[in-house]
């Protein structure tokens, strides 16, 4: 039987053919740095966190935040979103999200409601699929613990207002998490200049990379980093604190 080629169209949900030098990284990594990053100070562990870095750096260069210790590697992300709801959220918080959320922030937000009561409030969308940022700004309360939105939607494919909304939620002082699974690596994204929280992104979908891999970008270690420094005026000491963490001295 002649066999027919694959036409592949589940590109949302992981993204294939991967690009042939992410498979030869991939396979370089595996022979030559294999190691446990960060757990050795054998040649292989070295090279190991190295490449580990180099990554990381890129991916801040990508989400143009300042210290590229604020990602932690997750292995989806839902797993980076789960870490965030789950972590932020105590009994009573309330959190604003919107109706047309995946569920990987739907799901442990509902979990959450049963599990510690806390009070969730969906903001519907309009018939053209858009976020109105004034019914964000509506629906957050004093008790607003987390606004969890997503960039852009799996549904509808439309794109959310993420920095009107980032300038609001902060100046309410409420975190922002954004869910970037279908923009990251495929719409602009500005971490600091969209006043994003957190961002939760993959590395399986538009950054082309393999299963299992995706982070989350924290920035509220950048702003206390920040606060720090202006309250002791010891600049100097806070970047050698921040280039120790980093691995370079
Ligand atoms: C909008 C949205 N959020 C979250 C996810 C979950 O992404 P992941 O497969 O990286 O866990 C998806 C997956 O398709 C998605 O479309």
């Amino acid at each position: 039987m002649k066999e027919r080629p694959l036409i592949y169209l589940d590109n949302a949900a992981t993204s294939w053919p991967k690009p042939p030098g992410v498979m030869e990284a991939m396979e370089k990594t595996m022979r030559e740095s294999a190691a446990n990053p960060g757990r050795g100070s054998h040649e292989m562990a070295v090279k190991a966190s190295r490449v580990l870095f180099e990554g990381r750096k890129m991916l801040a260069r990508l989400f143009k935040i300042a210290n590229p210790n604020d990602i932690a590697f997750m292995l989806n992300t839902t797993h980076a979103l789960n870490q965030a709801i789950q972590g932020l959220l105590s009994p009573g918080d309330h959190i604003v999200t919107t109706a047309m959320e995946h569920n990987s922030v739907r799901r442990p937000i509902e979990a959450l409601k049963r599990k510690l009561g806390i009070q969730v409030t969906y903001v519907p969308v309009g018939t053209d699929g858009i976020l109105n940022p004034d019914d964000i700004r509506q629906a957050i309360t004093p008790s607003t613990k987390l606004v969890a939105l997503t960039h852009s939607s799996n549904l509808l494919g439309t794109i959310t207002p993420i920095g009107d909304i980032g300038a609001l939620t902060r100046a309410a002082g409420v975190p922002l998490l954004v869910d970037a699974a279908q923009s990251a690596g495929v719409l602009e994204i500005d971490v600091e200049a969209m006043n994003i929280d957190l961002l939760a992104f993959p590395g399986h979908k538009g950054l082309m990379g393999p299963q299992g891999t995706g982070g989350l970008v924290h920035q509220a270690g950048a702003r206390a980093r920040a606060a720090h420094a202006r309250r002791h005026r010891k600049p100097f000491r806070i970047a050698r604190a921040a280039f120790y963490e980093a691995g370079q001295v």
